[in-house]
């Protein structure tokens, strides 16, 4: 295939595995999630990636860098270095249509954004958790603070850069559409023959610009049946990854996340701490660096439980039912356990035993409706 002249051409990065990344997913044929049932790996998360089924979302809350919990740092900088490996493998093992949500402080995910927007994770939207006044309630002295109290976390939202190899080289995938139309030998405008419509065809599906739209999955199968009928012969297929066949309408849409939108709802969430019934009381177990005997049935079990709200908002959001779930830093599996009771298949890991511990339980609360158990 002839180059494509785009300046945003980089190198095809060598696997670490046989999969290249643009094979991702359902091409790369990783095992298939068995509907209603959550997988618990008690330990290290990079244990435990190779054996999980891809996954359609990655929900990251892990280190943040402040000594939330044993084994959290107590400054930022080192999480870049954490958080490297992780990256690698959900680069490697995820799929075009999987979003990643990293729950961080700010300057903790300045500390690690490089690297996920170097491993080809696109920036889509920070997403602010506002805990309101009670977060600092009786907690900040006046006469010795000398910043304004901080009650908020964010989450940051990422979505794969769509990317095709030419000639050796990753381009994006407008450049890729456009370049095989042009391999074709077919002028432009026949495109829009091709899709039915007066202009729009080139002057979207075509553009390399930021009018660029995603075509639609019976657009983009107009336009490889055109391509492929009369373009020329020798350059066929045409659309293709593997060189053998193009792609179907229905692969092309199947790089794209699923988007369920809900009126009304900003990128701004008001919603108080944990408290109540939700919260986990803990054993007495001391587990955190800032945390000083603890009392059994009235401490929190753990400094950072997620309320399952937030954790639906999201998984509502960009994944569909049966869709698979990753929680590699689990805690008490909010996540999960908010994607059990939405009919989605969480996997979910656990360095901390007694946290492992009291993830299962909620895990299997949240499943005695159905799901089953799958613990390694
Ligand atoms: C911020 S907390 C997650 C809290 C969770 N979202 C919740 O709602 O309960 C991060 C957790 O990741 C765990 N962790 C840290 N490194 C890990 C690793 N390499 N593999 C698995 N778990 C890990 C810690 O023990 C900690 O419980």
């Amino acid at each position: 295939m002839p180059s494509v002249l785009c300046s945003c051409r980089r190198k095809v990065p060598e696997p670490e595995t046989g999969t290249p990344r643009w094979q991702t997913g359902v091409m790369a044929g990783r095992p298939k999630a068995t509907p209603r049932r959550y997988h618990l790996h008690h330990g290290d998360a990079m244990d435990a990636y190779e054996n999980w089924s891809a996954p359609d979302l990655i929900m990251v809350d892990g280190p943040y860098g402040v000594g939330g919990f044993f084994g959290d740092p107590r400054t930022p900088e080192p999480l870049a270095d954490f958080y490297r490996p992780h990256i690698d493998a959900w680069t490697r093992l995820s799929k075009f249509s999987t979003t990643l949500w990293f729950w961080c402080t700010e300057v903790g995910w300045a500390n690690v954004h490089p690297l996920l927007d170097s491993a080809g994770w696109d920036y889509v939207e920070t997403v602010h958790w506002d805990k309101g006044i009670a977060h600092i309630a009786g907690n900040v002295n006046g006469k010795t603070i000398r910043r304004f109290p901080i009650a908020n976390e964010i989450c940051v939202f990422y979505s794969r850069r769509l990317e095709f190899p030419v000639n050796g080289e990753l381009v994006q995938a407008k450049h890729w559409l456009k370049n095989e139309w042009k391999r074709t030998g077919l002028p432009l405008r026949q495109a829009n023959d091709a899709c039915g419509v007066k202009d729009a065809a080139v002057r979207k599906y075509l553009d390399t610009g930021w009018l660029w739209y995603f075509p639609p999955a019976e657009m983009f199968q107009r336009l490889v049946d055109w391509a492929n009928s009369k373009g020329d012969v020798g350059g066929r297929p045409y659309y293709s990854l593997d060189g053998k066949m193009p792609l179907t309408g229905s692969e092309w849409a199947s790089f794209r996340y699923p988007w369920n939108h809900e009126n009304g709802l900003t990128n701004v969430w008001q919603e108080p701490p944990l408290h109540g019934k939700e919260r986990i009381r803990g054993t007495g177990t001391r587990h955190a660096p800032r945390v000083h005997n603890p009392k059994a049935g009235v401490a929190s079990a753990h400094l950072n439980q997620k309320p399952l709200r937030l954790m639906e908002r999201i998984i509502g959001a960009a994944t569909n039912s049966g869709q698979v779930i990753w929680e590699p830093f689990g805690g008490l599996a909010s996540a999960s356990v908010a994607a059990l009771q939405m009919g989605r298949v969480p996997f979910v890991a656990e360095i901390n035993p007694d946290f492992a511990a009291l993830a299962e339980d909620r895990l299997k609360e949240a499943s005695s409706n159905g799901a089953s158990a799958e613990t390694e």
